[in-house]
């Protein structure tokens, strides 16, 4: 009999949910955009998680205080990136995955991109290093569709409006490499992208994400179908 091969890592624990992830700079509208997908599906009745990062578990929101709230200095870069992946690694082993397993829609406010456009591009700590170092937190988890919200840096800033923590307290440098960095991963993979300008309205971007999202879920279905059909 032939040895039975682990499915790839990407693919591991996926189970019959479905990954969503929401990125782009900060102000770019991804709470309100996660939040309209999340009540549209759950109004068709889908059973929906709702989360984010940093900050999706109990062991997460501790970590999020260190690394947002601090002074000025207070993180150094390469504790900064690990400690984005320790919350990753624990936000992934301990509710998204057992979400996606139980066939649940799981939505977050950003995820593995953010380290590489944050950490990888501003910071300059290496896209691919610290891509990898995710990888590994994750155990290969990979979203099914990440929705990109294009914002400019100027922009950016003047939505969020005066409160600042110490990640938007960066320059605007900072903040347009963070929106090339995001740029560049969509680039290389646009099949698993929806990048959108997030200057459109609302409504208009709300209707995009559904259309992509119900293309999704039907392949999904069919997949399913035929599963069952053996
Ligand atoms: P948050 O208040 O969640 O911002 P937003 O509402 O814009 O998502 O703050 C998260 C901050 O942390 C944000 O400035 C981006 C940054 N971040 C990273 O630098 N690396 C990461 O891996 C993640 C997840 C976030």
């Amino acid at each position: 009999m032939t040895e039975q091969i682990p499915p790839p890592p990407a693919t591991r624990g996926h189970g019959g949910g479905l990954f969503v992830a929401f990125e782009g700079g900060d102000g770019a509208g991804k709470s309100t955009q996660s939040g309209l997908l999340g009540q549209w599906l759950t109004d068709q009745g889908y059973a929906v998680r709702h989360t984010r990062e940093p900050g999706g578990t109990a062991l997460g929101r501790q970590v999020r205080e260190l690394l947002l709230h601090g002074e000025d200095g207070s993180v150094s870069p390469r504790a900064e990136a690990l400690l984005f992946a320790a919350d990753r690694a624990h936000h992934v082993a301990s509710l998204v995955r057992p979400a996606l397993l139980a066939g649940q829609v799981v939505l977050s406010d950003r995820y593995l991109d953010s380290s590489v456009a944050y950490q990888g591009a501003a910071r300059a700590l290496g896209h691919d290093e610290v891509r990898e170092l995710s990888l590994w937190a994750v155990e290969g988890l990979v979203p099914d569709l990440t929705v990109l919200l294009d914002v400019s840096a100027r922009e950016g800033r003047a939505r969020r409006g005066e409160v600042h923590d110490r990640l938007e307290r960066e320059t605007d440098e900072f903040h347009d490499r963070v929106r090339r960095g995001f740029l560049d991963l969509a680039a290389r993979e646009p099949g698993r992208y929806l990048v959108l300008d997030a200057s459109r309205p609302v409504a208009e971007l709300a209707a995009a994400i559904r259309r992509r999202v119900t293309e999704l879920l039907s392949q999904r279905g069919k997949v399913a179908a035929q599963e069952r059909l053996g």
